[in-house]
């Protein structure tokens, strides 16, 4: 009885390399909000990733703490899901070190985002960079998570983690869940482009193609009216030909609730002078209550401090049940 009423599990995580922005927000976190009812979430916040490239410690520091106190004003419920950060729950990388003995350089070099990553950083093509997929199975199987909500770009590296489990769980019997990838739906807003290139993804390293969540509103309107569009002048969505218009479509649909068909004819024979500005005005308005519930918690540093305290204990148990057993199939002395 018990066994058929336990929810599946959900694991996901962000890195604090850079602020939340919106589409963090629509791409990820609102349906991670909206899973909390129906999974067992453990959401994290994985600061052991972000220095795969090299951050300021105080801006790490800051970027993380703020990254708690946006999950929980977007709707994140301590209540509900696990909440913690990675570097608190050493397991993570004691389990990573052991996953790295069952994963083969050959996979490791394949990866794509790896490949991208170390062009970018040529300077600085680190062995973190490189074990970095490691790492994420760790996060994913010490909990056991049936499913993982991530991009689009992430799709290999679960995979990656399966192939990891699967092994493991084929040398030593029965040993960690298969992990299955959710990648959010594109028509659900999953894939918000940048405001400056509608052509890439919205990316928090580039401060004029994206909101952050804790933009103010007339930041949000300049970047709405600085937005990219095409020398046409009707709202239509037609993204082959009209990638810039059929972003702010997309983003204008999913912070206002409406559908597409709705949000046309609302324009019909308006031009992007009026569009653009509306659809800044409903960005402002979604992200408003946000920011400022989130800027409150950063003022009460001993409430977030509780809600990471009691995430990195919970999640320190679950994760613990996992290693033991680990260490036990590949055959560590029992401390
Ligand atoms: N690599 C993910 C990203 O950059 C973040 C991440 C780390 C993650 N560990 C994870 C996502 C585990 C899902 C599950 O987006």
């Amino acid at each position: 009885m018990e066994n058929q009423t336990r929810k599946k599990r959900v694991f996901s995580g962000i890195q604090p390399s850079g602020d939340l922005t919106l589409g963090s927000y629509m791409g990820a976190i609102k349906n991670w909000v909206t899973m909390q009812d129906e999974y067992d979430c453990v959401y994290c916040i994985v600061d052991m990733h972000a220095i795969t490239v090299r951050q300021n410690p105080a801006d790490l520091r800051r970027r993380c703490l703020e990254q708690l106190a946006q999950y929980l004003a977007c709707g994140l419920d301590p209540a509900k899901s696990i909440l913690f950060v990675q570097s608190h729950v050493p397991q993570h990388a004691e389990l990573s070190w052991i996953l790295g003995c069952y994963t083969q350089f050959g996979e490791l070099s394949r990866m794509t985002q790896f490949k991208q990553k170390s062009q970018q950083h040529a300077d600085n093509i680190t062995a973190g960079l490189f074990t970095y997929p490691v790492l994420m199975a760790a996060d994913i199987l010490l909990y056991q998570a049936d499913y993982v909500p991530v991009g689009e770009d992430q799709r290999q590296h679960v995979e990656l983690c399966r192939d990891i489990a699967q092994r493991f769980n084929g040398v030593y019997s029965e040993t960690f869940v298969l992990p299955e990838a959710l990648i959010q739906r594109v028509d659900q807003g999953a894939r918000i482009m940048s405001l400056g290139n509608p052509l890439s993804k919205m990316s928090k390293s580039d401060p004029d193609g994206c909101v952050y969540l804790m933009d103010p509103p007339e930041v949000i309107q300049r970047k709405f009216k600085r937005a990219v569009t095409d020398s046409e002048t009707s709202v239509r969505y037609d993204k082959e030909n009209k990638p810039g218009v059929s972003n702010l479509l997309t983003i204008y649909c999913a912070a206002a609730g409406k559908s597409l068909e709705e949000a046309e004819a609302e324009f019909a024979g308006q031009g992007y002078g009026v569009f653009k500005p509306a659809v800044g005005e409903a960005v402002a308005e979604l992200l408003r209550p946000m920011r400022e519930e989130a800027a409150r918690m950063m003022k009460d540093k001993a409430y977030l401090e509780g809600v990471y305290r009691e995430g990195a204990q919970r999640a320190g148990r679950l994760a613990q049940r996992t290693l033991d057993k680990v260490h036990r199939k590949v055959g560590f002395v029992a401390r």
